[in-house]
């Protein structure tokens, strides 16, 4: 997308407003699958956390993937948006019974990643094929908050306890058709995955019915020119030539599966937001936006450095501003950050607002959340309308006059 396309969206939706490129969303999705082509049988479950809009759920349904869930609202927007039960993986971390229950109710595939909750589940539904959650005790990802599959980790059940999963399983005669793993997110070195890998492949040894192997994601995207980002291409090269061979001794083609979250549309996403005002200190020029960490929260967050272009003058003489947001705690999205020349009432582009960015947004300091627009065949699609004071208000309830104080 175009500098002048993104400022005439801006113009058109109002501001402050996420864009996603539909035609990237489907390049990365293709890179994926053809770096993966090798494995017969390969399924996509897109990680809908990452960006649960229902227009890019439904985008991703048509490319033919599946659907990744860590909590019944997501599968119920996926079912929304049309994802066959059979095709939605639901991932939960610390959830009830009760919830797992009425997911496997929907026909979605139940996975399990504590043996309390195995153990609880085997007894009352002995007959349901489960996929069990592994932790590798790998140190991988590229923040502390995104790296979960390390010996500290609550995710996950621990591979030293595979001899006590293997003794719930037998006594309850359940049916476990798959081992999942995720080490974290922004994995840098490919080696690190084909190292869990074996890992997983251990743990498969134990079990006799399975269908597949999930190898979760923590695909590293670039943030910024010569970043560095996971090699798929050689990923895809070695994991495809192992697991083969994995299949081979197993005795079957079992299926392989990612769950990337990131790589399908993070690069897809940009956010626009108006500077508001410009003010000289002594230290720095402060370019103040009309929004926050309640739209877009990762830098403060994880520490992400976006990218941030000024589209209403790209060709501007670049000069050093720190990028803050309107709240009332400090909210910096850049430091010292070279851009081109700013004047109050410019629209800024951040790159790589794709993943975890309008999924995590709130309404913090009661204000909006932006609307988000799917640029698709040459055209903006308003996908998610702008909030109102309605939505503020909606679901709370006044105090009756008689009981105020
Ligand atoms: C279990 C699981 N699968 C997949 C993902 C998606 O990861 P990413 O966005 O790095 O691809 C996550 C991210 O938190 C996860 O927890």
């Amino acid at each position: 997308m175009q500098p002048k396309d993104l400022l005439q969206l801006s113009e058109q939706f109002g501001s402050p407003i996420y864009v996603y490129d539909a035609d990237k969303i489907k390049s990365q999705y293709n890179r994926l699958t053809k770096a993966f082509s090798k494995v017969e049988k390969l399924r996509i479950n897109y990680a809908m956390k990452a960006l649960s809009n229902i227009a890019i759920l439904q985008l991703l349904e048509e490319m033919g993937s599946g659907l990744d869930t860590v909590s019944i609202q997501e599968v119920q927007l996926g079912l929304h948006a049309g994802y066959a039960p059979e095709r939605i993986f639901y991932t939960p971390n610390g959830v009830s019974l009760e919830e797992i229950e009425e997911v496997n109710a929907l026909g979605v595939q139940i996975n399990i990643d504590n043996l309390s909750i195995l153990e609880q589940f085997g007894a009352k539904h002995p007959n349901v094929p489960v996929c069990i959650r592994i932790n590798p005790h790998v140190m991988a990802g590229g923040n502390e908050n995104i790296s979960v599959g390390h010996i500290d980790s609550k995710f996950g059940i621990s591979v030293h306890q595979l001899p006590h999963l293997v003794r719930i399983v037998e006594n309850t005669k359940m049916n476990i058709i798959g081992i999942h793993m995720h080490t974290g997110s922004d994995i840098l070195d490919i080696e690190v995955f084909l190292y869990a890998a074996e890992i997983l492949f251990d743990a498969a040894r134990n079990f006799k019915n399975l269908e597949f192997l999930d190898f979760g994601s923590g695909f590293k995207v670039p943030y910024k020119k010569d970043d560095i980002e996971t090699d798929i291409e050689e990923l895809g090269k070695k994991l495809s030539k192992r697991f083969n061979e994995f299949c081979t001794e197993y005795g079957k083609n079992l299926t392989l599966i990612f769950e990337p979250g990131k790589f399908l549309v993070s690069e897809a996403g940009q956010f626009l937001a108006k500077v508001n005002v410009i003010k000289q200190t002594t230290s720095t020029v402060f370019a103040g936006i009309d929004s926050g960490f309640n739209h877009l929260i990762r830098p403060m967050f994880y520490g992400s450095q976006h990218v941030i272009e000024n589209i209403s003058n790209p060709k501007g003489k670049e000069r050093f501003y720190s990028v803050v947001g309107y709240i009332c705690e400090t909210d910096t999205f850049a430091n010292n950050r070279r851009i081109a020349e700013l004047k109050e009432g410019d629209i800024l582009s951040f790159k790589n607002a794709g993943a975890y960015c309008y999924s995590m947004a709130s309404n913090y300091n009661s204000r909006y959340k932006p609307a988000e627009v799917l640029w698709m065949n040459g055209q903006g699609h308003l996908i998610r309308a702008h909030e109102t004071f309605e939505d503020l208000l909606k679901n709370q309830i006044p105090l009756p006059v008689k009981a105020k104080v």
